[in-house]
């Protein structure tokens, strides 16, 4: 676990921790979004106890109210998601990074390709009694996003935004 997982795992509130904020306003707001979505998930199994893989033991009532709130929260969260990567690709296409630097631009797509498609992999495999298997499942690529993703490739984005020779900086400063 790294610096960043240590911190995240001990969460109580929705500050993103320092070394994950990007400077970018708008992109350290939706971090903070998906700190809100660990959370949730979090409070669903109300122990919280790591090692637990089945919802055994549980009533099927408790194990129905679970479901649901999952299943509310993967809604949200879905539509999250390909609303964040959308304001980050169009972040990348205005600012030129896609047609300057390709291959720093497509590694970023592919990533977030990737794990919209693992989220999608999960709902499509709820199932009872599993329920919070799927849930630790989440929980973990998330913060495995949170951690790898914005440490690397929204880094990247942001410090490409700040260059002095970025096309989008040049053009307002022609036009000022
Ligand atoms: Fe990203
Ligand atoms: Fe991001």
């Amino acid at each position: 676990m790294n610096n960043s997982e240590q911190s995240l795992s001990g969460i109580s509130n929705r500050q993103l921790p320092s070394e994950l904020v990007t400077g970018h306003a708008v992109i350290d707001h939706e971090h903070q979004l998906l700190l809100d979505y660990i959370l949730r998930l979090r409070e669903i199994c109300d122990d919280h106890d790591a090692s637990r893989v089945t919802c055994g033991g549980c009533s099927p009532t408790l194990i129905s109210e679970c479901e649901s709130r999952l299943v509310g929260i993967l809604g949200d969260l879905l539509a999250y998601i390909l609303d964040h990567f959308r304001n980050e690709e169009n972040i990348m296409r205005d600012s030129l990074l896609l047609a300057i630097e390709r291959e720093t631009g497509e590694a970023h797509m592919e990533d977030h390709a990737a794990i919209s498609s693992k989220v999608q992999e999960i709902v499509t495999n709820l199932e009872t009694p599993k329920t919070i298997q799927r849930v630790r499942e989440l929980e973990e690529l998330l913060l495995r996003w949170v951690t790898s993703h914005i440490s690397l490739h929204d880094m990247l984005l942001v410090r490409w935004l700040e260059r002095e020779d970025n096309p989008i900086r040049l053009r307002a400063l022609a036009s000022a």
